[in-house]
This record gives C-alpha cells, sequence and structure tokens, in this order.
C-alpha cells in the first residue's frame, strides 16, 4: 500500500509514551537530522549566538567575525564542560567559565591560562571546538551535529517547490509565542497534519476553510497541505493587511519540515511553529508570526497587552501577539482559538494513551499523512 493510501496507525503507542522512546528519538532521530535554530535576523551582529540542542547534542550557533554562521558542539575540549547557554552576544571568543580557555569565533583554541608551567608542550591547534555544520534556506537557520551532513538542500528535497506564494524573508516579525503542550511532540505533530479534525475541533476557529478541498503531498520526508477557502470568503483582516504577492481569497498552506518544524502561512501572515521535545509527555511549542511590515503601523489596533496568560502560554512577544489571547476564562473548546483548541486536543489523546485498553482504531482518508510521518520516524527509531 502507498503511503499516501495507508490508513492505519503504524507506530507503537509506547512511543507516544515511554521515556526509553524518548531517549531513543533523541540520540537516533535528532542527533542524526536537520534541526531548526532560528531565523537569519536572530543572529544580527558578529558575535551573536544561540544555543540550540539537536537531540541531545548541544550545539552552539553564532556569528563569526566576518559575517558568516557557523556552528560548534558546545563542549569546551579541556574537561567537556558545556560552553554556552541560551542566546547573547560573544564579544571576540568564546571562555569557558571553568577553567578559562578561550576559542576565537573560527572555534581555534586561542587562550590557555598557565599554558607554559600547566601544560608543557600543548599544541593548541589540536584542540579547536568540533565543527558541526550550519545552513540556510530562505531566512531559516539550520544545524546539524555531524559537519559531514548531507547538505540541507538535498534534505530538503522538491519541499521548497511545493510552497505557496509567500516569500518570509520580506514579512516581519508580528508575534512571538511560546506554549507548553503537556503532550508528546509526535502528537502535536499529528495534530498539525490531521486534515480530519479540521471539520469538528475548528469547526467555528476555522468556519472559513473549504476542508473538503484539502490536498497534501509528500516532498521527500517533509509534508505540504494546502485548503481553499470557502467559495465566496475573501481575508478581510482588522489587524493583519494581506500579504504582498499574495490572493486575499488565498486559504491556507501547511508544511511540515521534518521532523518537527511546521510552517503555517494564509492570505494575511506566515509562521513557523516549531516543537520542540522536552520528555515523553511533554514539548514546548514556539510560534513566531510574520506579517507585511504595515501590520507594524497597524499594531495600534491590536490588542497589545494580555493581561492574564491562559496557562499554556509562556510568553508572548510582540505587537500583534495578543491577538484573540485574552480569553483567560473560557474553556479552550469555547475559545474559538485555533492553538487552545488545538493544546487540548494533544493533551486529551496523550492522557487517553496513558489508558491500558488505549489501541488507534481505523484512520479516515483525511488522516493519510499520519502513517506517511509515523514511517518517517520508524526508518531512523525502529519499532
Ligand atoms: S572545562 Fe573548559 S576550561 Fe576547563
Ligand atoms: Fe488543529
Amino acid at each position: 500500500m502507498s503511503t499516501q493510501t495507508e490508513r492505519r496507525q503504524v507506530m507503537p503507542i509506547q512511543a507516544y509514551t515511554s521515556e526509553d522512546w524518548f531517549r531513543r528519538e533523541q540520540r537516533e532521530l535528532f542527533s542524526r537530522v536537520w534541526s531548526f535554530a532560528c531565523m537569519d535576523e536572530d543572529l544580527k551582529q558578529p558575535g551573536d549566538y544561540h544555543c540550540v540542542q539537536a537531540g541531545h547534542t548541544p550545539l552552539i550557533l553564532l556569528r563569526d567575525r566576518e559575517n558568516r554562521l557557523r556552528a560548534f558542539h558546545n563542549t569546551c575540549r579541556h574537561r567537556g564542560t558545556r560552553l554556552l547557554e541560551g542566546r547573547g552576544n560573544l564579544g571576540r571568543a568564546i571562555t569557558c567559565f571553568y577553567h578559562s580557555w578561550s576559542y576565537d569565533l573560527a572555534g581555534r583554541l586561542i587562550g590557555v591560562p598557565h599554558e607554559r608551567e600547566a601544560f608543557p608542550g600543548l599544541d593548541k591547534s589540536c584542540y579547536g571546538l568540533h565543527a558541526a555544520k550550519v545552513a540556510t534556506w530562505k531566512n531559516l537557520v539550520f544545524v546539524h551535529p555531524d559537519p559531514d551532513a548531507e547538505p540541507l538542500d538535498r534534505w530538503l528535497d522538491d519541499f521548497p517547490q511545493k510552497l505557496g506564494p509567500h516569500d518570509p524573508e520580506r514579512l516581519v516579525e508580528v508575534a512571538d509565542v511560546l506554549y507548553r503542550v503537556r503532550a508528546n511532540w509526535k502528537i502535536v505533530i499529528e495534530n498539525f497534519i490531521d486534515g480530519y479534525h479540521l471539520f469538528h475541533l475548528h469547526r467555528v476557529s476555522l468556519g472559513d476553510g473549504d476542508f473538503t478541498q484539502q490536498k497534501w503531498q509528500p516532498a521527500g520526508r517533509h509534508w505540504t497541505f494546502y485548503r481553499p477557502l470557502k467559495p465566496g470568503i475573501y481575508h478581510n483582516d482588522q489587524t493583519l493587511p494581506v500579504v504582498h504577492g499574495v490572493p486575499s481569497n488565498y486559504g491556507a498552506g501547511a508544511y511540515v519540515l521534518f521532523p518537527n518544524l511546521a510552517l503555517y502561512e494564509t492570505a494575511t501572515f506566515w509562521l513557523t511553529f516549531h516543537v520542540l521535545p522536552l520528555a515523553a509527555g511533554l514539548s514546548q511549542v514556539n510560534v513566531r508570526t510574520r506579517a507585511n511590515a504595515e501590520a507594524l503601523q497597524r499594531a495600534d489596533n491590536a490588542p497589545t497587552e494580555i493581561k492574564e496568560l491562559p496557562e499554556h502560554i509562556l510568553s508572548a512577544k510582540g505587537p500583534h501577539a495578543a491577538m484573540r489571547l485574552n480569553l483567560t476564562d473560557i474553556h479552550p473548546l469555547r475559545s474559538d482559538n485555533v492553538m487552545l483548541e488545538d493544546i487540548h486536543a494533544c493533551e486529551a489523546v496523550q492522557h487517553g494513551m496513558q489508558s491500558s485498553a488505549c489501541e488507534i482504531g481505523p484512520l479516515s482518508t483525511y488522516e493519510t499523512s499520519l502513517p506517511f510521518f509515523q514511517r518517517q520516524i520508524l526508518d531512523f527509531v525502529p519499532a
């Protein structure tokens, strides 16, 4: 049966609930594929850095003195200490806090305290930081722990040719929201690619969509999707203008760059939806929305402040981050908020899967993307 017509769950349930499986995925999947790191604009100046977790491999992404992006393994060549955390600017060098070995932004070891008496005969040229691989597609930056990894272009396959008319490089960021979801990362991605729940869970919040006309196609290991609006419906958003070059009756394009970066676009915005697995039953989702620059002027019309964050939202930044989020006392299923509805569903699936009686039943013709996605994972982490 081809991957596009298969209609049964192929992933075992313990893959969503067991910490052992989670560790295997970290080692055998996320440490062996290209990982989304950040947007190119997040590293503006020489010395700007961003720590990235590729499975359980900690990496440093930085902009060097020549303005090039570089990636290194985040481990000191002296005793292995993790060198950096979070993000920031390094100035001219990375200095280990433990014994102050220091490395330049090309990763060369340039300073060893007490070098002459403490390390007689040391050849510093042998102890540069271990390189990792970095590559950019549009304004999205990816890293790979293996410096000899296959090129990002090859990994993307024909994904770039199957995208909508949006150009994220010409858009500006208008919202950056971080969510915590008490569900396995695969449940979050499977919810994203499930075309069946659109008719039901989102019948009000996405009421303008013509879901009977939805279509998905694979692109290498990745997933691409489009669904139009109902006939006669056009975007008329009070806060976000229609994106230049995109027709105002554009429905929704959705994409998953395997394994855990999703993209979503409508007539008025384009966003990255990055799912970071934290534990078998816990994920973090970072949603960053981009729109035409005029959206910044219209930000005056947008609610600017979220009085009380719903419990799943860890942080919300940007002039349009408050859009439809000031709804704290409303149950997610009555919130008319797609993300809160989806989080509620993902957590309910995770909870249901804890039952010893749980078995996954037949899948609909609108869910054939699920076994396709699951088979991509099983190629790396066999059952
Ligand atoms: S572990 Fe980094 S300087 Fe000692
Ligand atoms: Fe959804």
